[in-house]
């Protein structure tokens, strides 16, 4: 049986207002995010313990720094077990290319995803930063880079799939936030999709966060996921 593709954002402030839900979940039956807030609080040392736990990690620092450093550090987080990481695009080709390379010769080899462009920046935003025009344009060229330096995949819009999977190899992992079930609340998300539409446009892998973080059952409602996504 393939593996969830289902990774449950854990936004927490710290490993004790995380500890409730871990105790409910099921490592075989998702896999786990931990973003910059959970990760500064808690530690590397909540993150190897995860990986003890039997999780899946993706450790979501979203790097970006000089080559080297970016190298060490995917280096770093290569050795605390995680199973994804990633590192913005923006910091270039010879920045994916380094991190490319810490990867590879770490003992342990993590999926390497890149960030594009953060959803949360819009045009307006965005021409400040000097990348004016069509976001998707941008989306598309920072993915491409990405592949080309040999990353194996994108967090991108599930808005973006379907034109992302027309202009990137089919192995290249597409991985969705702006999921919403049926009837969940959108919440700060705008442009959001089903988990079965994300999949159906040719999503990877899905984080999901209030839709089951924020519910009284949360192995429940990742139960009706799993069962809409089949
Ligand atoms: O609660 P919700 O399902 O909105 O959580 C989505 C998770 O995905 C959060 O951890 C959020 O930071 C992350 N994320 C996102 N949009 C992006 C990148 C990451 O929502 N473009």
């Amino acid at each position: 049986m393939q593996k969830s593709r289902i990774i449950i954002a854990l936004d927490y402030p710290s490993a004790e207002a995380a500890a409730a839900l871990l105790a409910q979940l099921d490592p075989t039956r998702c896999r786990v995010k931990v973003g910059k807030e959970l990760f500064t609080a808690a530690g590397p040392t909540f993150v190897s313990k995860l990986v003890q736990q039997g999780f899946d990690v993706f450790l979501d620092l979203k790097f970006h720094d000089i080559p080297n450093t970016v190298a060490k550090a995917c280096q770093a987080a290569a050795e605390l077990g995680v199973w994804m990481l990633n590192v913005h695009a923006l910091g270039g080709g010879r920045m994916l290319a380094a991190a490319r390379e810490a990867i590879d010769s770490s003992a342990h080899r993590p999926l390497l995803i890149a960030v594009t462009i953060l959803t949360s920046m819009g045009p307006e935003e965005l021409a400040q930063i000097g990348l004016g025009g069509e976001a998707g344009e941008h989306v598309r060229r920072l993915a491409r880079l990405a592949q080309e330096a040999g990353i194996d995949g994108v967090v991108c819009s599930p808005l973006e799939v379907a034109m992302l999977r027309e202009h990137i190899e089919p192995s290249f992992k597409l991985v969705t936030p702006g999921i919403r079930p049926k009837g969940a609340a959108a919440g700060d998300q705008t442009r959001i999709m089903t988990p079965a539409e994300a999949i159906a446009a040719g999503s990877d892998y899905l984080v999901i966060g209030r839709p089951i973080t924020q519910q009284p059952d949360p192995m429940a409602a990742l139960a009706a996921i799993e069962k809409e996504i089949e």
